[in-house]
C-alpha cells in the first residue's frame, strides 16, 4: 500500500530555544536562511508523499503563512526583476498539498498523531519530527518507504547513540533481520521504552523522528496513559502495538542533526552552510582562521 499522507506534529511550545520562540514557532527557525520546518516538508515530497498533515497550536501561524502564496512579495520580487529570489518564494507554495488541524492541548507526541486520526483515516502514514533534519542523498523517509512496501508492517528510525546520550530518545530492543538489502541495518522490535535511565537501556538504538506507522497505531494511541513527561508518548503506542503486529527499526544512510538542541542547531547551521555553493568556500575561510 501507498504511503500518501505525512504527519508533522509542529504545535510544541520550543522552550529549550526561549527567548527566540517567544512570538515566533520554533519550526521557523532557520538553519542558514530556510526554517526547520521547510527541511521536513522537502522531504516529504521528494519521498513522493503528496499531503502533508500539520498539527498546529496558538501561534503557529507564521508556518501557514510560510507555505501559502505571498502575492504582496511575488509582485514586489517581479517588479525588482529579482527573478531567481522570486522563483524560490514561489517553489514553497507549490511544495506537497497541506491541511493543518490543531491540538488544543499539550499532551505530547502521541497526543498530537491522535489530533490527526480523522485526516490520516485508514491507511499507514508517515511521521516526521521536524527538529531532526536528515541529510541524505536517498531522503530517509524514502528509504523507509522501501523498507515498510517489503514488509508492509510499521517501521521508525533509529541510529546508534552515545550509552549517556539514551536518555534523550525511544529506545528499541530488537534483533537484526537476515535481508541482504539492508544487511545490518534491520531489526525487528522486541521492545522499546521511552527516555530510558543508561542503567535501564536496552540497547544504544535510539529512534528518531521519521515514522511510518499503520492505522491500528490509532487505537492503541487512545488507550495510552501518560508515561514519561505526563506526556502520551507515541513509543508507548509502539510498545502495545509490536505485540499485535510487527513493528521494525531500520538505520537509515545519511547524516542526522538534532537541530532541537542548541548544539545540534549549530553543528547543522556551519555543516548546511558549508555545503552551499555561495557560502562554502569564505565560511571555510573564517572558519580556518578563527583561533581556537
Ligand atoms: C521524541 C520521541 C522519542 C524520539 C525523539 C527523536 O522525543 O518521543 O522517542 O527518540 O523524538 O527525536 P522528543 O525529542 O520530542 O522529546
Amino acid at each position: 500500500m501507498e504511503i500518501r499522507k505525512a504527519v508533522l506534529p509542529v504545535a510544541g511550545l520550543g522552550t529549550r530555544f526561549l527567548p527566540a520562540t517567544k512570538a515566533q514557532p520554533k519550526e521557523m527557525l532557520p538553519i542558514v536562511d530556510k526554517p526547520l520546518v521547510q527541511y521536513a516538508i522537502e522531504e516529504v515530497e521528494a519521498s513522493g508523499i503528496p499531503l502533508a498533515i500539520l498539527v498546529t497550536g496558538r501561534g503557529k501561524d507564521a508556518i501557514e503563512d510560510h507555505f501559502d502564496v505571498s502575492f504582496e512579495l511575488e509582485h514586489m520580487l517581479a517588479g525588482r526583476g529579482k527573478e531567481q529570489l522570486l522563483a524560490q518564494v514561489r517553489s514553497i507554495s507549490r511544495l506537497v498539498q497541506m491541511i493543518y488541524v490543531r491540538q488544543k492541548n499539550p499532551l505530547g507526541l502521541g497526543h498530537a498523531i491522535l489530533v490527526a486520526k480523522d485526516m490520516v483515516g485508514e491507511e499507514p502514514f508517515a511521521v516526521l519530527l521536524s527538529d531532526d533534519i536528515i541529510d541524505a542523498r536517498n531522503p530517509c523517509l524514502k528509504q523507509m518507504i522501501d523498507v515498510f512496501s517489503r514488509y508492509g508492517s510499521s517501521v521508525v528510525a533509529i541510529q546508534r547513540v552515545e550509552k549517556n546520550a539514551v536518555s534523550s530518545y525511544g529506545i528499541i530492543k530488537g534483533s537484526a533481520v537476515a535481508d541482504s538489502d539492508w544487511s545490518g541495518r534491520l531489526f525487528r522490535v522486541a521492545d522499546m521504552v521511552e527516555k530510558p535511565d543508561p542503567r535501564d537501556a536496552p540497547s544504544n538504538l535510539a529512534i528518531i523522528g521519521r515514522y511510518i506507522l499503520t492505522p491500528s497505531i490509532f487505537k492503541e494511541l487512545s488507550s495510552t496513559r501518560r508515561g514519561a513527561g505526563a506526556e502520551i508518548q507515541l513509543t508507548d503506542a509502539l510498545r502495545r502495538l509490536l505485540v499485535k503486529e510487527p513493528v521494525y527499526g531500520y538505520i537509515f544512510e545519511g547524516r542526522r542533526y538534532d537541530a532541537g538542541d542548541k548544539l545540534g542547531f549549530l553543528e547543522a547551521t556551519v555543516e548546511m552552510a558549508l555545503k552551499r555553493p555561495e557560502l562554502g568556500k569564505p565560511f571555510r575561510k573564517y572558519l580556518k582562521g578563527l583561533k581556537l
